[in-house]
């Protein structure tokens, strides 16, 4: 049987009442999570609710962001500790959207990757090329560079607690979805990447979720591709019965 996981990113998106609603209907209609991993991922401030809600359920909570630091003055940001306090099982890191818009480079987003997993947290460490890079045919180069770069500190013995999100930036939020074999070449080459900076084993384990416009519509056609072995959802992901759908779009694949 396939192991797959599919993760909602809730971004800065729903109020708390919306949230709670959201959460609730994921855990009374979620059923056989047996045979998947699901985690949601919602802003900061909801964290702790959402993560009492979902408690006992299967599905697992994340932080889509953290600091590289335990505690001290940065204001504004939050600890891979506080996050675990929340009761956070993961945390995403290197969003294309913290990369592009918040300006984290690629040393800090391994200084994150790392202090993720000494703090226990597992981190989803996104990776993916700009339109502009698609065009100039850059995408391995730039996959290649963001993986290596990301996973730098991280320790083979480590490497069953990451996820790695191919997410091409151009797809994202966008309506745009990569076609299901463009993203299993990306996804065999983020694999071969991993048997070379680890070993066979850690590239066979490794878990590699596609993310960028993943609805109901397109869901079962993606994770039936052999190296797409989830999704990370954003849009979709704000709607339980989406969310639900893609979901089961991952059970059946699971199971074949
Ligand atoms: P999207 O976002 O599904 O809304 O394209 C995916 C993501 O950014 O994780």
């Amino acid at each position: 049987m396939r192991k797959l996981f599919v993760a909602g990113n809730w971004k800065m998106n729903l109020d708390r009442e919306q949230s709670l609603v959201l959460a609730g209907q994921l855990r009374s209609e979620a059923g056989g999570l047996e045979d998947i991993t699901v985690a949601v991922c919602p802003p900061f401030v909801y964290l702790k609710g959402i993560a009492d809600v979902l408690k006992d359920t299967g599905i697992g909570v994340g932080g889509q962001n953290m600091h590289t630091e335990s505690s001290g003055a940065f204001t504004g940001e939050v600890s891979g500790g506080m996050l675990r306090d929340a009761g956070c099982e993961y945390v995403i890191i290197g969003h294309s959207e913290r990369r592009h818009i918040f300006g984290e480079s690629d040393e800090f987003i391994a200084e994150k990757v790392k202090k993720a997993l000494s703090e226990g947290l597992k981190p989803i460490v996104c990776v993916g090329e700009t339109l502009e890079q698609r065009k100039n045919e850059e995408t391995q180069k730039t996959v290649s560079r963001q993986f290596e770069s990301a996973l730098q500190y991280v320790d083979k013995d480590d490497m069953a607690a990451v996820t790695i999100a191919y997410e091409p930036v151009w797809a994202i939020g966008t309506g745009r979805t990569a076609t299901p074999q463009q993203a299993d070449d990306v996804h065999a080459l983020i694999r071969s990447l991993a048997g070379d900076f680890f070993d066979p084993e850690v590239a066979e384990g490794l878990i590699i979720q596609y993310g960028g416009s993943v609805k109901p519509e397109n869901a079962a056609d993606l994770l039936g591709k052999e190296n797409v072995d989830g999704a990370l959802v954003g849009g979709a992901s704000l709607t339980a019965a989406d969310f639900l759908q893609i979901i089961e779009a991952g059970r059946t694949n699971a199971k074949s």
